[in-house]
């Protein structure tokens, strides 16, 4: 059998050729990141839990009418996905304080924003992904400003839809980040929800103990992230509750 073509591998996924012209294949790895791969470790089960909850979010969001890549859920690791240009930008929306953005401002971490708070960074390791001016996106031709006030209306449609569903289920959505595809529908460029919406992108603390469960657990060294995640899946439902995440078969002798 031929082997399926790889497009792109990054560190906690990797991009297949789809079944259909402008479609993909999105495979969910284990790899854990930080401070721009500086910090890396394979957390058994993370690519599943990442899978299925950020299929769970985009669905959500598709049933309020913000349009996402997503297609389907294609087995444990893997979801189709529609093909899109990536806008070279993160696009982060922030609640409360926290990383960079306490580090930068001196603002304690949990300080609640005057209100949502979007920024940009520009998608480049080798630079560190900087954080980067509207005045710099236009002017290089990231996006227009009209892509820009579509960017920010998209990013904070999802910070609602984000904030509400995760505030029911006792977890405060301190900040995330997304990324943004562009597909052409005839000639018409559309903006979509793109990438992936899990606990790797965001930063998740439970409202009642102020336990993290998100990718800090991994950056600080708080504990076990596979756990946390499998937290926030059960919370949702995403996952049976007596499903654990180890992956591996116990050998029995
Ligand atoms: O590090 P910083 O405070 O700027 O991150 C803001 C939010 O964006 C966090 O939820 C973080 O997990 C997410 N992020 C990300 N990928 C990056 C940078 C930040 O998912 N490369």
């Amino acid at each position: 059998m031929a082997r399926r073509k790889k497009i792109y591998e990054g560190k906690a996924k990797t991009l297949f050729e789809g079944p259909e012209p402008g479609t993909l294949v999105q495979y969910f790895k284990d790899d854990a990141t930080a401070f721009n791969a500086e910090k890396r470790d394979v957390i058994d089960g993370k690519g599943v839990l990442n899978n299925r909850l950020s299929e769970f979010f985009m669905t959500g969001l598709a049933n309020i009418g913000v349009p996402t890549h997503f297609i389907k859920r294609l087995n444990m690791r893997e979801q189709l996905i529609k093909s899109v240009e990536i806008v070279p930008l993160e696009v982060i929306v922030r609640n409360f304080a926290a990383g960079s953005f306490s580090k930068r401002m001196g603002v304690e971490e949990g300080t609640p924003m005057p209100r949502p708070i979007v920024e940009f960074s520009y998608k480049d390791d080798a630079l560190g992904d900087p954080m980067v001016p509207e005045e710099y996106i236009i002017a290089f031709g990231w996006a227009s400003q009209q892509d820009l006030d579509d960017i920010i209306s998209l990013a904070l449609r999802v910070n609602d839809y984000l904030s509400g569903v995760l505030y029911g289920v006792g977890i405060k959505l301190v900040d995330f980040k997304i990324e943004i595809g562009r597909i052409y529908e005839g000639d018409f460029p559309r903006l979509i929800v793109a990438d992936e919406i899990s606990p790797d992108s965001c930063r998740l603390w439970d409202i009642e103990t102020g336990r993290k469960l998100d990718k800090d657990v991994f950056r600080q060294d708080l504990g076990d992230l596979a756990d946390a995640y499998t937290e926030v899946a059960k919370r949702l439902g995403v996952m049976p509750s007596n499903v654990t995440h180890t992956p591996k078969p116990t050998l029995i002798n």
